[in-house]
C-alpha cells in the first residue's frame, strides 16, 4: 500500500452497493467527488464524468461497494508494545480489511487511564493519516479494578468509550459506581466478562478437550455470572453497557432475554468465535490460545444466531497482535489473542455463502451497529456523505500468508488457509487508504 491518496474524481461503475441502512442493494454507478459521495444511481457515471481529467474510474462488475467497517475492539499496542505493533502498523492492517475506524482498547503500556494518552494516540493517527482511530480509556486506573478514571476527561480528549478490557472489572461495587460515573455523559461501558475466580490458570475452554488435553478450562459460566450480573446494573443505572467478544450460548441467551425486556445492552462476537472451536486447540497451536477462549459447536451455532437475528449487535475483531515471543513457546506460557482487522470480510464471507448470515446482517453488524454503539456518524453510501467505503471482490481466493499481511505481527491459527473474498480498496475520511492493485484506468492524470 501507498498512502493515502486523494482524487478529485472516483467513479465506481456498475458495481453492487449495498447499505442496509438504506435500503440499499443495487447495481449503480457511485461518484466520489473531492472526498464525498456525489452520485449513486444507475447512470450516474455519465461518459463526460469517465473521461473527466484526473478521474478515476473503476469497472466495478462483480464487485461489492459497502460502507467502511467500524472496528469497536482492537489492541493496537501502542504506546509501550510497538515491536508487536504500532499506530501505523495497526491502521495499515484496518485499511487493508475495509476500515475506516478503528476502537483502540487501553490495555497499553501505560493503560490510557489519562486524557494525556488518549491525546497522544489520536494526534499519532492524524499524522499517518489512514483510518480514524477513537481510543477507548479505562475504567478503573491501570486497569487494577478499583479506583474509577476521569471518564469526563477521558471523554473530553477524544474517548468513545470506557473498557478494561483483557481485564474484568469484577468488583459489583465497582462496576456499579462506573456504570453510574459513566452513564451521565452517556459513555458507553465496554465489560471483558470474565469471573476470574472461575478462570484462575485456564487455558482454554472447559470441556472434553479440555480433559483429553489435560489443560485447566474456563468455564462457559465464568462468563454468563458476570453478562447476568451487569445486565442488573446496566438495569438499575440506566448506563449504556456493551459485552466485548461474547464467547457463551449462555451470555447470548440472557442478553435475548435483557433486550426483550428493553434494557440498554449491546454487544459484539469475534470472527474467531464464530468460526472456530475449541477443537482447534488439539495440536497445541499457540495462536488459538485467545481469551475468551474458543468454545463448542452449540456455542458457535448460538452465536451466529445470535448475530443473524440482531441479539449481537457487531461485529468486532479484537485484534490482538503477539510477537513470537509470546506465541513461540508452550501453550500454557503464550499470551491470549489472535489477529483479525485483515480477515474479518473473508472469513465472514465463508457464513454469508453457506447462508448462516445474511450479508445485509453482516454490513450492518460492521458499519452502522459499532458506530451507533459507540457514538460515531456511520459509514454510508447516502448522497453528501463523506467518503468512507470499501470496494470487495467477494470470488477473489487467495491463501492467508505472514506476507500478505500489513500487520506487525502473524499471530493467527488461519496462515496457510485459502479463503474467498478479498478488499480490493478503502477509503476513509474521503481518501484511498488502501488499494489491493491495479483494478481500473486513471485518465488524464500521470
Ligand atoms: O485474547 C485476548 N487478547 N483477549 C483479551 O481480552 C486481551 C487481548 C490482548 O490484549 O492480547
Ligand atoms: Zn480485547
Amino acid at each position: 500500500m501507498s498512502g493515502p491518496a486523494s482524487y478529485d474524481l472516483l467513479v465506481f461503475a456498475a458495481v453492487r452497493a449495498i447499505d442496509p441502512a438504506l435500503g440499499l442493494d443495487e447495481v449503480v454507478d457511485v461518484v466520489v467527488e473531492k472526498g464525498r459521495i456525489a452520485r449513486v444511481g444507475r447512470g450516474a457515471a455519465t461518459a463526460e464524468l469517465r473521461s473527466a481529467q484526473g478521474a478515476r474510474v473503476i469497472e466495478g462488475e462483480g464487485l461489492l461497494l459497502l460502507p467502511a467497517f467500524v472496528d469497536l475492539h482492537a489492541h493496537l499496542r501502542e504506546p509501550g508494545q510497538e515491536y508487536k505493533e504500532d499506530i501505523a502498523s495497526g491502521l495499515a492492517a484496518a485499511a487493508a480489511g475495509g476500515f475506516a475506524h478503528v476502537c483502540a482498547m487501553p490495555n497499553t503500556r501505560p493503560v490510557n487511564d489519562t486524557r494525556s494518552i488518549t491525546e497522544a494516540m489520536i494526534a499519532r493517527a492524524r499524522q499517518i493519516g489512514g483510518p480514524a482511530l477513537h481510543p477507548i480509556g479505562a475504567i478503573t486506573m491501570g486497569q487494577k479494578g478499583a479506583e474509577l478514571t476521569e471518564m469526563a476527561d477521558l471523554k473530553d480528549a477524544g474517548a468513545v468509550a470506557v473498557s478494561d478490557d483483557g481485564r474484568c472489572v469484577t468488583s459489583s461495587a465497582v462496576m456499579r459506581r462506573a456504570l453510574e460515573y459513566a452513564a451521565t455523559f452517556d459513555l458507553p461501558v465496554i465489560q471483558h466478562a470474565e469471573d476470574h475466580a472461575l478462570t484462575e490458570g485456564a487455558l482454554m475452554h472447559e470441556g472434553a478437550v479440555s480433559t483429553k488435553l489435560g489443560l485447566r478450562g474456563w468455564p462457559r459460566v465464568a462468563e454468563d455470572i458476570i453478562v447476568a450480573r451487569d445486565i442488573l446494573l446496566a438495569e438499575a443505572t440506566g448506563a449504556r453497557y456493551h459485552v466485548a467478544h461474547v464467547s457463551s450460548r449462555g451470555a447470548v441467551r440472557i442478553l435475548r432475554e435483557a433486550k426483550s425486556r428493553g434494557i440498554k445492552v449491546t454487544a459484539e462476537v469475534t470472527p474467531h468465535h464464530l468460526t472456530l472451536t475449541d477443537a482447534a486447540v488439539i495440536g497445541y497451536d499457540t495462536a488459538c490460545r485467545v481469551n475468551p477462549p474458543l468454545r463448542e459447536a452449540e456455542d458457535v451455532a448460538a452465536l451466529c444466531e445470535a448475530l443473524a437475528d440482531g441479539t449481537i449487535d457487531a461485529v468486532a475483531t479484537d485484534h490482538a497482535p503477539h510477537s513470537p515471543l509470546e506465541k513461540d513457546c508452550e501453550f500454557a506460557e503464550a499470551s491470549p489473542g489472535m489477529i483479525g482487522l485483515e480477515l474479518v470480510l473473508p472469513l465472514l464471507l465463508a457464513l454469508v455463502r453457506d447462508k448462516s448470515l445474511p450479508l445485509g446482517r453482516l454490513v450492518d453488524a460492521l458499519t452502522a451497529a459499532p458506530a451507533r454503539i459507540v457514538g460515531l456518524t456511520a459509514p454510508s453510501l447516502r448522497e453528501g456523505a463523506l467518503g468512507e467505503l470499501c470496494l470487495i471482490d467477494p470470488t477473489a481466493r487467495w491463501t492467508i500468508s505472514p506476507e500478505r499481511l500489513r500487520s506487525k505481527s502473524k499471530n493467527t491459527p488461519f496462515l496457510g488457509k485459502e479463503v474467498t473474498g478479498a478488499v480490493r480498496m478503502t477509503l476513509a475520511g474521503g481518501r484511498v487508504v488502501h488499494e489491493a492493485e491495479t483494478t481500473s484506468s486513471q485518465r488524464g492524470a500521470n
